[in-house]
């Protein structure tokens, strides 16, 4: 939650700012702010978005080599233009933005305002400037010491930039729990959550590790010391992020966008690593672990929302083709319900963002126990792809929309791609099964492109169905956690109730909500329990209910009884969930447009939940 950024150096700052701001909306959008200097500190904020920032900005002095910006997800006091970043501190000449969360802001605010210090907003963060300012006038030090020493207080997360009006030449950052790159090119720096802000300037960045404090001066070395004071070497990587791939590219939204680079970023998944004129499958990152994971007591699969999702879509895999067995857990509950864990015991985070924090804190327990802790992460030299043990990554590109298309057939991909794997690798299903798994998986990249190919027709359905206030999605075995995804999907992004449910367990109370109000969306495809899903699907039919069905082509006895059909081709069981998804994120989409919602920035989210 939050984005930042930063520049400093001999360009105009403003418009690097409002740009890589724009970028990293995603992160949180409730309001924004800058920082500049000229003369003095100038700092302009506001409720809303960064475009609301930019028209506030017009006619205000903006000129500045240096600046530091802020989107906001609010913790800490409503979303306001006082709440908004950046935050001063007592006399104004010293100021901060910062995504986290300080922990023991109460008892510093407290101790602080004992001395004098008067707080205008409701924040955390402005705390933390005014105990900085503190120990800089205390102690008599610089500012890079003063932060350094500020931050051996404070309990919690931060990734934090901090400019002042003493010396406007250099920009101080860290970092611990929240991410944070810095871009670094001849005479100026960059600072940004994320790479996305940076990319058109320079391809040479520094991801900071937790504990590290930087200072970024004009013409000057990067200084880089842990916030304990020992002097680090910077480690420079070079970027591989393209420009292209974090626009939209003509698309309205990002969303639509990623849901169409599906056939594209599947096959990025599994590229390299499936061989079909070896038979062989290998994932990289995880070949050392080949042993442990099939000899493991167990797999413990840790993930947040629709990552959560694909985790249970991999135990059914794991479990159905490997024979390994496997739990799924959400992170929240697993980090805080002392879960039995061993060394035997193979720990498998998924995450897109690679940043969330749940499923981070869960990965430092299963550690802290001993357990392998894995990970299948999108975005390359995060965190939790940093704090694994091995792990694969999905490939998919970035994915900005905050709702996760193609990042979730991804990890699912991959997922599929291990459970060949380790099945083969068993022997706990046939050659030939394996071989005709493996040539299917190869197939199914055309036929998600013939699934979005049917784009206008789900447009059509979701005019029928946009001003619906509830809706029940119900799947069996892999189709299951389908429409738990098809139902998060929905009503993130158009603010419908909805319901994923096990189509058998509808008549354990599910049932009582069916009337000729209730679209329901059932996924029954051919091999998953069909004949049993379509008897689910009569006793909705009995009480009135709108069945909106997902078949396989060619299917007659579903088309006979439910109202409306949606065709995926056929396909081997295990891959039926990748197919079956696609329709579902195309009827959430367009209904969401159609009800007026911001489909790539809906309300109260953000793509990366870095708070617990
Ligand atoms: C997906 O549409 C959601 N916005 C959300 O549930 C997300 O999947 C979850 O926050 C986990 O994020 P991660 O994959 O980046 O860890």
């Amino acid at each position: 939650m939050c984005g930042i950024v930063g520049y400093i150096g001999s360009r105009q700052a403003y418009p690097i700012l409002i740009k890589g701001l724009k970028r990293l909306e995603y992160r949180g959008y409730d309001s924004s702010g800058i920082a500049l200097y000229d003369s003095g500190l100038n700092v302009y904020k506001k409720k809303g978005k960064v475009s609301e920032l930019e028209a506030f900005c017009e006619g205000k002095n903006i000129n500045s080599t240096v600046g530091i910006g802020h989107t906001r997800w609010a913790t800490h006091g409503v979303p306001n233009d006082v709440n908004a970043h950046p935050h001063y501190g007592q006399n104004k000449d010293i100021t901060i933005i910062h995504n986290g969360i300080i922990e023991n802001y109460d008892s510093i605010k407290k101790a602080l305002s004992k001395l004098g210090h008067q707080f205008e907003s409701d924040t955390d963060t402005e705390v933390l400037v005014h105990l900085i300012e503190e120990i800089k006038t205390q102690e008599n030090i610089d500012l890079f010491e003063a932060v350094r020493l500020a931050l051996n207080e404070v309990v919690g997360a931060y990734a934090i930039g901090v400019i002042s009006q003493d010396n406007p030449d250099e920009i101080i950052v860290a970092k611990k729990g929240s991410p944070l790159v810095i871009g670094i090119n001849e005479g100026e720096y960059f600072i940004a959550s994320d790479a996305s802000p940076i990319i058109e300037y320079t391809k040479e960045v520094l991801y900071l590790e937790d504990g590290e404090i930087a200072r970024l001066c004009v013409g000057q070395e990067l200084e880089l010391k842990t916030i304990d004071n020992v002097v680090k070497t910077p480690y420079i990587q070079e970027l591989e992020m393209s420009l292209e791939s974090i626009e939209k590219g003509g698309y309205e939204h990002f969303m639509l966008k990623e849901i169409f680079e599906q056939p594209k970023s599947i096959a990025d998944s599994f590229r390299g690593r499936l061989k079909l004129d070896t038979a062989e499958v290998k994932l990289g990152g995880i070949a050392d672990y080949e042993n442990k994971i099939i000899n493991a007591n167990k797999i413990i699969i840790i993930a947040c929302g629709t990552s959560w999702h694909a985790g249970l879509i991999g135990e059914y895999l794991l479990e159905d083709l490997a024979r390994i067995p496997v739990e799924v857990e959400y992170a929240s509950e697993f980090r805080y319900r002392n879960p039995v864990i061993t060394e035997n015991d193979v720990v498998l985070a998924i995450s897109q963002s690679g940043e969330t924090a749940d499923t981070l804190a869960a990965m430092k327990l299963a550690k802290d126990k001993g357990a392998t802790v894995l990970a299948i992460c999108n975005v390359v030299g995060s965190s939790i792809a940093r704090l694994s043990d091995g792990g694969t990554y999905t490939h998919a590109g970035p994915e900005i929309g905050v709702a996760s298309t193609k990042a979730f057939t991804a990890q699912v991909t991959v997922l599929t791609l291990m459970a060949f794997m380790f099945a083969r690798k068993k022997g706990s299903i046939s050659e030939s099964y394996y071989r005709e798994l493996i040539t299917e998986l190869e197939t199914v990249p055309a036929k998600v492109e013939s699934m979005i190919s049917m784009n206008s027709y789900i447009e059509e359905l979701s005019a029928k169905f946009k001003d619906a206030q509830n809706f029940l999605y119900l799947g069996r075995g892999y189709n299951f956690p389908v429409a738990l995804e098809g139902a998060l999907k929905l009503k993130e992004i158009s603010y419908i109730h909805a319901e994923g449910y096990p189509a058998a367990e509808m008549k354990h109370g599910p049932i009582a909500l069916i009337d000729e109000n209730m679209p329901i969306v059932v996924i029954a495809t051919k091999k998953g329990h069909y004949e049993k899903v379509v008897s689910n699907i009569q006793e909705v039919k009995a009480r009135n209910g709108v069945v909106i069905a997902v078949v396989t082509q060619g299917d007659t006895a579903v088309k006979a009884i439910a109202d409306y059909i949606i065709e995926i081709p056929e396909v081997a069981e295990p891959l039926t969930p990748i197919l079956a998804n696609i329709p579902l994120q195309l009827l959430s989409y367009h209904i969401a447009v159609m009800r007026g919602c911001n489909v790539d920035q809906p309300r109260n989210l953000a793509k990366s939940v870095t708070v617990e």
